[in-house]
């Protein structure tokens, strides 16, 4: 069973403040998470984890993680913006794009950002468009088929990101001869690992490639950055990962491949998102019809605008009823929204206790890739965000949009 990090009581209090939809975040539960996440790999003095801003692009939770120790991992421009607004400084930024555009790799210089190379064709690239930085990173691919014990977690062999070794050791022969000082090693190979196997595999398998790589090329390494894909557990039935035991199974793969080959000094880094956030977001709509034909439908003020990973991915978002958190499921609902779209659904033939129009739903674990991956199809405005602080009030942290919003970009043209 899933639990909401807000009660009934407090739900009635914001939602009498507040119209539903909107998306309400956890302070306290993102302030744990930062912190057990440190404490795992607190054996690496070097540690830290780069929040993937692309997961939660809201400026006020970006503080609450930057005092919290962390970085920010950035993949445009714009988010480089909003992370120089908040606050993040230079090395506190990492840039992991790719198919990267020429301004965006001389705003990433001008901020002092970290740059992750995707591509070996970039360092010519780069070198043509600004000016090479004393520390980079470039991004691995291994190709072929990334297999955990017997289930294939990912295809990198078909992925579009990273470059293959031959392809690494050369980018880091040329960045070193134009004068590049420290490197740092990335990839990402499986995204929402729910097993505490992934990233003690992932950096096993980039601590053997750096001791090659270091080898062949006599580099400083500074940094290896496991990025993503700890994955969390949105169906109830799933196991939560246990970050204490993942940092212990990456530090074992550390003292087994680089210490004895003297790599001893290198940092750990990570960019996770949405193990960082998921957990601690919730979407909050309110029930507005029941209707029913072959299937009974609930119909609610969300829609897949607000929350895109269940029409996308097919996403299983856990749903409770406030105030009937604990009501036994009789019933099967398909929860809707009100695009015209058929897969606008957060839930199929999904069975919940009794629903009635008025009725508050809670949308779990929508913290991370939630609001940031919503559009604006049938004209549906983008929701309200808000923080539930540690003292248990609510600060609106993101207004939702207006019409005039929406019609800002089209101001002052002819019809
Ligand atoms: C380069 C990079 N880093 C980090 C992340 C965050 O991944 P996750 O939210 O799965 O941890 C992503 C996600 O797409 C990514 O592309």
């Amino acid at each position: 069973m899933k639990i909401p990090f807000v009660t009934q009581a407090q739900l009635e209090t914001i939602t009498a403040t507040y119209p539903t939809p909107f998306h309400l975040y956890d302070e306290k539960g993102i302030r744990e998470k930062a912190r057990a996440l440190n404490q795992a790999f607190s054996w690496n003095s070097g540690f830290k984890e780069f929040f993937a801003v692309k997961a939660t692009p809201t400026p006020a939770i970006l503080k609450i993680l930057q005092e919290e120790g962390c970085g920010v991992d950035c993949a445009s421009e714009v988010e480089l913006m909003m992370a120089h607004k908040v606050g993040f400084e230079g090395p506190a930024i990492m840039f992991s794009s790719n198919d990267t555009p020429a301004q965006e790799f001389q705003y990433a210089r001008a901020l002092g950002a970290t740059i992750n190379l995707d591509a070996y064709e970039h360092v010519a690239f780069l070198k043509a468009v600004t000016t090479i930085p004393e520390t980079i990173s470039c991004r691995y691919n291994p190709g072929g088929v990334f297999a955990l014990g017997t289930d294939i977690m990912d295809n990198p062999q078909d992925s579009k990101f990273g470059m293959t070794k031959a392809q690494l050791i050369q980018a880091f022969k040329d960045l070193k001869a134009l004068g590049v000082k420290k490197f740092g090693i990335h990839s990402f190979l499986a995204s929402n690992t729910v097993t505490n196997a992934y990233y003690p595999a992932l950096a096993r398998e980039l601590f053997e490639l750096a001791v090659e790589v270091v080898q062949a090329t006599e580099v400083e390494l500074d940094f290896i950055n496991l990025s993503g894909g700890i994955g969390v557990n949105y169906h109830p039935d799933q196991t939560p990962n246990d970050i204490a035991k993942i940092g212990q199974g990456v530090r074992e793969a550390y003292e087994a491949v680089l210490t004895p080959n003297g790599l001893d000094q290198v940092k750990i880094f990570t960019e996770l998102g949405r193990f960082m956030l998921a957990p601690h977001g919730h979407l909050i709509t309110k029930v507005l019809h029941h209707k029913q034909t072959y299937r009974d439908y609930i119909g609610v003020d969300a829609s897949a605008v607000n929350l895109l990973r269940p029409a996308m991915y097919d996403a299983y978002h856990h749903i409770s009823i406030s105030g009937k958190e604990k009501a036994a499921a009789t019933e099967v609902y398909d929860v809707v929204g009100a695009l015209c779209e058929n897969n606008d659904k957060f839930a199929k033939q999904r069975q919940l206790p009794e629903i009635q129009v008025g009725d508050t739903l809670i949308i779990h674990d929508t913290g991370a890739h939630g609001f940031s991956m919503g559009y604006q199809y049938n004209a549906k405005l983008r929701s309200a965000e808000i923080l539930l602080q540690e003292d248990g009030t609510t600060r609106l942290i993101r207004r939702a949009e207006t019409p005039e919003d929406y019609f800002a970009t089209i101001e002052g043209f002819d019809f």
